[in-house]
């Protein structure tokens, strides 16, 4: 037997292995686990922004039917707290819960009652009082805050050459500020677990992105062993961030399980999906770019300032693309942080990238207009293989590919270079180009695969703690097993989202697909070694999978692999290109836009399966466009809640709001990254999409947009650019 072409392994778009079981019903998210004998806690909110309990009257709540248990501070567990000033948030940081009296931000849970049902929970959680005495001094308002304003000390400002030089040196300075608000994940599936205290030991059906990081979580705030923690993702319905890290609510249900002695249920609520499972935070970015006449870049900075809570430090890396998107020899980046009464932020959605090339994009277009240059060409001229800020060359990177095809596709020579000529009856046109560059991380990833002969077929099972968040975690990796086995797809089981499968980094940063292939790939390929190793069979002898097991005279086998980062991929910078263009209709007299036109390049490595990575960019581009078109939390400058609490009010990019959509993969394989030759696409679709559109609506309107959301009434006040022909 020899080695056939399966239609099955990597790159070819077959359809989500798993597809089946979600469209059935079938597919188990966290709460769908039929736990016998379960219970349901509900969780309530703080009504103030910064104070203290002074009293709780659980009285009513207590008398009710089928309530078994109300936590507070006063009977809750002690665990472990967060040590020194304001730590920083990771994604396996504690989370404790319920330790004091002391409130720190509206929307922070006080309590949590656990009834026989769902609805009681709900009911008796409405009727537990709670008296504050509030401090006045809460911090809400991010614009009358600013002087409160720190630097982290994490190291993360950063500087090569030297600024004024730099600025001196430039014919043009563009100096401009440009602000997003805060933005919240709301990935489809509400945050929630069932959670179970047995003896000491724990077993939690959730919603995590990372099951390896959410035990370490759990063990670490209750001070138990990890060995002790199970944790079960199978299925995750979107996390977009938020499900990196572990959520207050599972140390609730754990808790609450421990007091009530029965597995206890709770379901995050969409309106504490604002405040209690991060958010992505406000960003004032002030860019400084200088240029020469010909379009050379002299100096580029970008300082950042942002917010984090009073009691852990989150800063999202805004100035990461300025730092190695363009070949300027003068850069600065800077980060300042407001403490606020307000959750910690986390991780959001392309963290960094998404709001960070927003500004670096939309600064380069208002240069390229004042030089009076091709914004396409300018970006080109300043193209650079080596990362100026790592020091290193880049393992590949075709931006300038990106964006030629990308152009030529799009249709850009028929783009005017002057705002406001290019119009139909009472929509102007415009047209938006910009860069998009996001890291690939590959990261330390083992798996298992379990063999089996039956009837002269093999069927291949693999584990590992991998999750799929609906990104084709199952599809890819049973792609690679089927390729690197050479069985068919039909013959492979992919078995995902346990914390008793071998570790993996699970799904974030854009580092799932490389590490997770990579992982399956040496499982499979240590399987047949072993195999051929056993009978002294030539290593690079061919022989199909099935022959081999049987001159081993084998009917069950299993193996195990490890893949990490070879000491080649030190040397180099690895990440993932792209460019987005954009075509806008604008209403010249009521503001509003339709986003007409969206093609987007990316050269990202070897595509998996050509079907879901375009799932995977349209969803980035939804996002993009929701970051112009809608995204905002709102908050009351008086109290310190969010009036924005659900998604009447939390507005997201629906199918009317999108565009044609063109999704171009440049065929590439990177094996500096990694053996199989994956970056990462997970983050790159959503990156410098904001700009490409509010670059087309510049183009369209010659009214620059530098406050996200673009809204029409901010579109109808804003003054033309000067330059710009009315
Ligand atoms: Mo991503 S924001 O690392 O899930």
């Amino acid at each position: 037997m020899t080695k056939t072409k399966n239609t099955s392994g990597v790159g070819n778009a077959i359809n989500r292995v798993e597809g089946h079981l979600k469209v059935m019903g079938k597919a188990k998210y966290a709460t769908e686990f039929p736990v016998e004998n379960k219970v349901y806690g509900q969780a309530i909110n703080s009504t103030i922004s910064k104070g203290e309990i002074i009293s709780i009257d659980t009285s009513e709540a207590e008398k009710l039917d089928g309530v078994l248990q109300i936590i507070t501070y006063k009977n809750a567990e002690k665990l472990k707290t967060l040590e020194g000033v304001r730590p920083e948030i990771a994604t396996d940081t504690i989370a404790p819960v319920l330790q004091s009296n002391k409130v720190h931000y509206y929307g922070e849970y006080v309590g949590l009652v656990v009834a026989e049902t769902f609805e009681q929970a709900q009911y008796a959680a409405s009727l537990v009082k709670f008296e504050y005495k509030e401090d006045k001094s809460a911090v809400i308002d991010f614009e009358k805050s600013k002087e409160k304003a720190y630097t982290p000390d994490n190291g993360s400002n950063y500087s090569r050459g030297n600024m004024q030089k730099g600025l001196s040196e430039a014919d043009m300075v563009v100096e401009q500020t440009y602000n997003t608000p805060i933005e919240h994940h709301h990935p489809m599936e509400l945050h929630a677990t069932i959670a179970n205290w047995d003896n000491g030991k724990v077993l939690a059906y959730a919603s995590q992105q990372i099951v390896e990081d959410a035990t370490i979580s759990i063990s670490a705030t209750f001070q138990i062993p990890k060995k002790d923690v199970r944790v079960v993702a199978a299925f995750v319905g979107g996390g977009f961030g938020s499900k990196l890290n572990l959520e207050r609510h599972v140390i609730l249900a754990v808790m609450a399980s421990k007091m009530v002695k029965r597995p206890v249920q709770v379901t995050v609520t969409r309106t504490q999906m604002f405040t209690n499972t991060g958010l992505r935070q406000q960003n004032e970015q002030k860019m400084r770019v200088g240029a020469k006449k010909d379009g050379t870049l002299t100096a580029l900075s970008h300082e950042t300032l942002s917010h984090t809570s009073t009691t852990q430090e989150f800063q999202e890396p805004c100035g990461m693309v300025s730092k190695m998107l363009y070949n300027v020899p003068n850069n600065e980046v800077t980060y300042k942080l407001i403490p606020m009464n307000r959750q910690t932020p986390f991780a959001m959605r392309a963290p960094g990238e998404a709001t960070g090339s927003f500004a670096l994009e939309s600064a380069m277009d208002e240069m390229a207009w004042k030089l009076k240059m091709d914004p396409l060409e300018f970006r080109i001229k300043n193209d650079t293989q080596t990362d100026l800020h790592e020091e290193k060359p880049f393992s590949s990177r075709l931006l300038v590919e990106c964006l030629r095809i990308g152009a030529d596709k799009f249709g850009w020579k028929d783009r005017k270079a002057e705002p406001r000529t290019n119009a139909k009856g009472n929509w102007l046109i415009g047209y938006g180009v910009s860069a998009a560059s996001r890291n690939s991380p590959y990261k330390e990833t083992h798996a298992k695969v379990l063999l089996e002969l039956k009837e002269e077929k093999v069927y291949a099972t693999i584990q590992m703690d991998a999750t799929d968040i609906g990104t084709g975690s199952y599809t890819i990796i049973s792609q690679t097993v089927s390729e690197y086995l050479d069985l068919p797809e039909e013959q492979v089981v992919v078995e995902l989202g346990d914390s008793d499968f071998p570790v993996t980094p699970g799904s974030g940063g854009s580092w799932g697909a490389a590490s997770f292939c990579n992982g399956a790939r040496a499982a499979c390929e240590n399987a047949i070694k072993t195999l051929k190793n056993n009978r002294n069979i030539n290593q690079k002898e061919e022989i199909a999978i099935a022959e081999l097991l049987k001159r081993n005279q084998l009917t069950k086998f299993e193996a195990e692999g490890m893949a990490k980062p070879s000491s080649e991929f030190e040397d180099y910078s690895i990440f993932s290109f792209g460019a987005n263009f954009t075509e806008v209709w604008v209403d010249k007299d009521t503001g509003m836009y339709k986003i007409k036109k969206m093609v987007n390049v990316g050269s990202a490595g070897k595509i998996l399966n050509p079907k879901t990575a375009y799932g995977q960019i349209i969803g980035g581009l939804t996002m993009g466009a929701g970051m112009v078109i809608a995204e905002q939390t709102r908050v009351e400058p008086n109290f310190g809640n969010f009036i924005t609490r659900s998604f009447a009010d939390y507005h997201v990019p629906v199918n009317l709001d999108m565009a044609n959509i063109d999704v171009i993969f440049l065929p590439e394989e990177d094996k500096i990254a990694n053996k199989m030759g994956i970056k990462g696409i997970g983050e790159l679709g959503i990156t410098s999409v904001a700009a490409s559109i509010s670059n087309a609506i510049f183009n369209a309107t010659g009214k620059r947009m530098r406050d996200l959301p673009i809204t029409p009434e901010k579109l109808i006040e804003a003054e033309l650019e000067e330059g710009v022909k009315a």
